[in-house]
Protein backbone atom coordinates (compact mmCIF):
# COMPACT_ATOMS: atom_id res chain seq x y z
CA UNK A 1 0.00 0.00 0.00
CA UNK A 2 1.20 3.41 -1.21
CA UNK A 3 1.58 6.26 1.57
CA UNK A 4 -0.99 7.91 -0.54
CA UNK A 5 -3.19 4.90 -0.44
CA UNK A 6 -2.59 4.81 3.56
CA UNK A 7 -3.30 8.58 4.22
CA UNK A 8 -6.79 7.76 2.12
CA UNK A 9 -7.90 4.84 4.19
CA UNK A 10 -7.43 6.52 7.48
CA UNK A 11 -9.05 10.11 6.38
CA UNK A 12 -12.36 8.08 5.28
CA UNK A 13 -12.26 7.11 8.69
CA UNK A 14 -14.90 9.14 10.56
CA UNK A 15 -17.75 9.40 13.20
CA UNK A 16 -21.06 8.67 11.32
CA UNK A 17 -24.56 8.48 13.81
CA UNK A 18 -26.53 7.70 11.11
CA UNK A 19 -26.07 4.03 11.08
CA UNK A 20 -28.83 1.26 10.36
CA UNK A 21 -28.85 -2.16 10.62
CA UNK A 22 -28.01 -4.44 7.21
CA UNK A 23 -24.25 -5.40 7.18
CA UNK A 24 -22.56 -5.47 3.95
CA UNK A 25 -20.80 -8.62 5.45
CA UNK A 26 -21.57 -11.66 7.48
CA UNK A 27 -21.14 -11.35 11.06
CA UNK A 28 -18.92 -14.54 11.28
CA UNK A 29 -16.72 -12.93 8.83
CA UNK A 30 -16.64 -9.01 10.77
CA UNK A 31 -15.92 -11.23 14.01
CA UNK A 32 -12.99 -12.74 12.57
CA UNK A 33 -11.98 -9.17 10.78
CA UNK A 34 -12.05 -7.43 14.38
CA UNK A 35 -10.30 -9.99 16.02
CA UNK A 36 -7.33 -10.18 13.57
CA UNK A 37 -7.37 -6.35 13.94
CA UNK A 38 -6.85 -6.84 17.75
CA UNK A 39 -4.47 -9.17 17.53
CA UNK A 40 -2.74 -7.28 15.55
CA UNK A 41 -2.34 -4.21 16.95
CA UNK A 42 0.62 -2.90 19.56
CA UNK A 43 0.87 -3.48 23.07
CA UNK A 44 3.64 -2.37 25.74
CA UNK A 45 6.22 -5.33 25.68
CA UNK A 46 3.61 -7.11 23.67
CA UNK A 47 1.34 -7.31 26.93
CA UNK A 48 -1.96 -8.27 25.21
CA UNK A 49 -4.04 -6.18 27.50
CA UNK A 50 -6.81 -5.47 25.26
CA UNK A 51 -10.48 -7.43 25.42
CA UNK A 52 -12.49 -7.19 22.92
CA UNK A 53 -16.76 -8.39 22.96
CA UNK A 54 -18.79 -7.66 20.20
CA UNK A 55 -22.63 -7.44 20.39
CA UNK A 56 -24.85 -7.94 17.76
CA UNK A 57 -28.88 -8.02 17.36
CA UNK A 58 -30.18 -8.58 20.43
CA UNK A 59 -27.80 -8.28 22.50
CA UNK A 60 -26.42 -5.04 20.89
CA UNK A 61 -30.32 -3.76 21.35
CA UNK A 62 -30.06 -4.20 25.05
CA UNK A 63 -27.31 -2.70 25.72
CA UNK A 64 -28.35 0.81 24.18
CA UNK A 65 -32.05 0.66 24.89
CA UNK A 66 -31.42 -0.84 28.34
CA UNK A 67 -28.07 -0.85 29.72
CA UNK A 68 -27.05 2.39 29.02
CA UNK A 69 -30.20 3.75 29.39
CA UNK A 70 -31.05 2.43 32.75
CA UNK A 71 -27.59 3.99 33.90
CA UNK A 72 -27.73 7.06 32.59
CA UNK A 73 -31.56 7.26 33.96
CA UNK A 74 -30.05 6.47 37.41
CA UNK A 75 -27.17 9.16 37.34
CA UNK A 76 -28.76 12.46 34.97
CA UNK A 77 -30.49 15.29 35.90
CA UNK A 78 -34.29 14.71 33.79
CA UNK A 79 -33.80 16.71 31.36
CA UNK A 80 -30.58 15.42 30.50
CA UNK A 81 -31.83 12.45 30.94
CA UNK A 82 -34.07 13.14 27.88
CA UNK A 83 -31.67 14.36 25.56
CA UNK A 84 -29.06 11.34 26.54
CA UNK A 85 -31.72 8.62 25.95
CA UNK A 86 -32.74 10.29 22.48
CA UNK A 87 -28.77 10.02 21.64
CA UNK A 88 -28.94 6.10 22.93
CA UNK A 89 -31.83 5.54 20.11
CA UNK A 90 -29.41 6.25 17.33
CA UNK A 91 -26.75 3.91 18.82
CA UNK A 92 -29.82 1.36 19.43
CA UNK A 93 -30.40 1.92 15.14
CA UNK A 94 -26.85 0.58 14.34
CA UNK A 95 -26.12 -2.78 13.56
CA UNK A 96 -23.65 -3.98 16.40
CA UNK A 97 -21.23 -2.60 19.29
CA UNK A 98 -17.34 -3.25 20.16
CA UNK A 99 -16.53 -3.12 23.67
CA UNK A 100 -13.34 -2.45 24.13
CA UNK A 101 -12.24 -3.64 27.54
CA UNK A 102 -8.42 -3.70 29.58
CA UNK A 103 -7.72 -6.86 31.93
CA UNK A 104 -6.60 -5.10 34.92
CA UNK A 105 -4.98 -8.48 36.12
CA UNK A 106 -3.04 -8.11 32.88
CA UNK A 107 -1.42 -4.54 33.90
CA UNK A 108 -0.84 -5.50 37.04
CA UNK A 109 1.29 -9.16 35.97
CA UNK A 110 3.24 -6.58 33.61
CA UNK A 111 3.65 -4.39 36.92
CA UNK A 112 5.09 -6.85 38.94
CA UNK A 113 6.94 -8.34 36.19
CA UNK A 114 9.10 -5.07 34.77
CA UNK A 115 8.60 -3.11 38.03
CA UNK A 116 10.68 -0.41 36.58
CA UNK A 117 7.91 0.81 34.75
CA UNK A 118 5.16 -0.19 37.16
CA UNK A 119 3.80 3.25 37.25
CA UNK A 120 3.71 3.40 33.61
CA UNK A 121 1.73 0.14 32.36
CA UNK A 122 -1.56 1.83 33.41
CA UNK A 123 -1.09 4.80 30.97
CA UNK A 124 0.14 2.21 28.41
CA UNK A 125 -2.82 0.15 28.46
CA UNK A 126 -4.72 2.88 27.60
CA UNK A 127 -2.68 4.07 24.70
CA UNK A 128 -2.79 -0.16 23.57
CA UNK A 129 -6.60 0.53 23.69
CA UNK A 130 -6.59 3.40 21.86
CA UNK A 131 -4.66 2.04 19.19
CA UNK A 132 -6.66 -1.15 18.99
CA UNK A 133 -10.22 1.07 18.76
CA UNK A 134 -8.63 3.22 15.61
CA UNK A 135 -7.30 0.25 13.82
CA UNK A 136 -11.10 -1.81 14.17
CA UNK A 137 -12.55 1.77 12.96
CA UNK A 138 -10.44 2.18 10.57
CA UNK A 139 -10.52 -1.58 9.62
CA UNK A 140 -14.31 -1.88 9.38
CA UNK A 141 -14.84 1.22 7.38
CA UNK A 142 -12.52 -0.62 4.91
CA UNK A 143 -15.15 -3.23 5.16
CA UNK A 144 -17.69 -0.77 4.60
CA UNK A 145 -19.61 0.17 7.22
CA UNK A 146 -19.31 3.39 9.27
CA UNK A 147 -18.72 3.86 12.78
CA UNK A 148 -18.77 6.24 15.97
CA UNK A 149 -17.16 5.56 19.35
CA UNK A 150 -19.11 6.31 22.87
CA UNK A 151 -17.94 6.14 26.59
CA UNK A 152 -20.21 4.89 28.66
CA UNK A 153 -18.30 2.15 30.00
CA UNK A 154 -18.44 4.09 33.80
CA UNK A 155 -21.63 3.60 34.32
CA UNK A 156 -21.97 0.33 32.45
CA UNK A 157 -18.89 -1.83 33.60
CA UNK A 158 -20.44 -3.61 35.83
CA UNK A 159 -23.67 -4.88 34.24
CA UNK A 160 -21.76 -5.44 31.57
CA UNK A 161 -19.39 -7.97 33.66
CA UNK A 162 -22.48 -8.89 35.31
CA UNK A 163 -24.93 -9.79 32.48
CA UNK A 164 -22.41 -12.04 29.88
CA UNK A 165 -20.26 -12.98 33.31
CA UNK A 166 -17.26 -11.29 31.84
CA UNK A 167 -13.60 -11.73 34.36
CA UNK A 168 -14.03 -8.94 36.99
CA UNK A 169 -11.10 -7.60 36.34
CA UNK A 170 -11.72 -6.14 32.49
CA UNK A 171 -12.68 -2.45 32.58
CA UNK A 172 -14.42 -1.20 29.45
CA UNK A 173 -12.24 1.73 27.58
CA UNK A 174 -14.77 2.66 24.88
CA UNK A 175 -17.78 1.30 22.82
CA UNK A 176 -17.53 1.57 18.66
CA UNK A 177 -20.89 1.34 17.67
CA UNK A 178 -21.10 0.25 13.77
CA UNK A 179 -23.50 -0.54 11.36
CA UNK A 180 -24.61 0.22 7.51
CA UNK A 181 -23.83 4.16 6.38
CA UNK A 182 -27.42 6.05 5.99
CA UNK A 183 -25.54 9.31 5.76
CA UNK A 184 -22.04 10.58 5.62
CA UNK A 185 -19.94 12.63 8.48
CA UNK A 186 -20.45 16.13 8.98
CA UNK A 187 -17.69 18.22 7.44
CA UNK A 188 -14.60 18.04 9.80
CA UNK A 189 -11.91 21.51 10.57
CA UNK A 190 -8.45 21.25 11.22
CA UNK A 191 -6.60 23.39 12.89
CA UNK A 192 -3.63 25.62 11.36
CA UNK A 193 -0.12 23.48 10.99
CA UNK A 194 1.87 26.13 12.34
CA UNK A 195 0.03 26.17 15.95
CA UNK A 196 0.09 22.54 15.77
CA UNK A 197 3.84 21.09 14.53
CA UNK A 198 7.35 21.91 14.73
CA UNK A 199 10.67 20.37 12.55
CA UNK A 200 13.93 20.71 13.57
CA UNK A 201 17.27 19.58 11.84
CA UNK A 202 19.97 20.61 14.07
C1 LIG B 1 -10.36 9.50 22.71
C2 LIG B 1 -11.61 9.86 21.96
C3 LIG B 1 -12.81 9.93 22.63
C4 LIG B 1 -14.00 10.19 21.94
N1 LIG B 1 -15.20 10.13 22.60
C5 LIG B 1 -16.34 10.29 21.92
C6 LIG B 1 -17.59 10.13 22.57
O1 LIG B 1 -17.66 9.80 23.76
N2 LIG B 1 -18.72 10.33 21.83
C7 LIG B 1 -18.67 10.65 20.51
O2 LIG B 1 -19.74 10.80 19.89
N3 LIG B 1 -17.50 10.79 19.86
C8 LIG B 1 -16.34 10.61 20.54
N4 LIG B 1 -15.14 10.72 19.88
C9 LIG B 1 -15.12 11.07 18.45
C10 LIG B 1 -14.58 12.47 18.21
O3 LIG B 1 -15.52 13.45 18.57
C11 LIG B 1 -14.21 12.55 16.73
O4 LIG B 1 -13.24 11.57 16.45
C12 LIG B 1 -13.66 13.92 16.33
O5 LIG B 1 -14.65 14.91 16.43
C13 LIG B 1 -13.11 13.92 14.90
O6 LIG B 1 -14.07 13.49 13.98
P1 LIG B 1 -13.87 12.20 13.07
O7 LIG B 1 -13.93 10.98 13.99
O8 LIG B 1 -15.01 12.21 12.11
O9 LIG B 1 -12.54 12.27 12.41
C14 LIG B 1 -13.96 10.46 20.55
C15 LIG B 1 -12.73 10.40 19.88
C16 LIG B 1 -11.57 10.09 20.58
C17 LIG B 1 -10.28 10.00 19.83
Amino acid sequence: MSAQAFLSTISSRRSIYSLGKKLPLAQAELSKLVKEVVKQSPSSFNSQTSRVVILYDQAHDDYWSHTVKEALRAVAPADAFEKGAERLKGFQAAAGTVLFFESETAIRQMQEKISLYADRFPQWSTHSSGMAQINVWTAIETAGLGGNLQHYGNLTNDALIEKYKLPKDWKLHGELVFGEVLAPAGEKTYMSDEERFREFSS
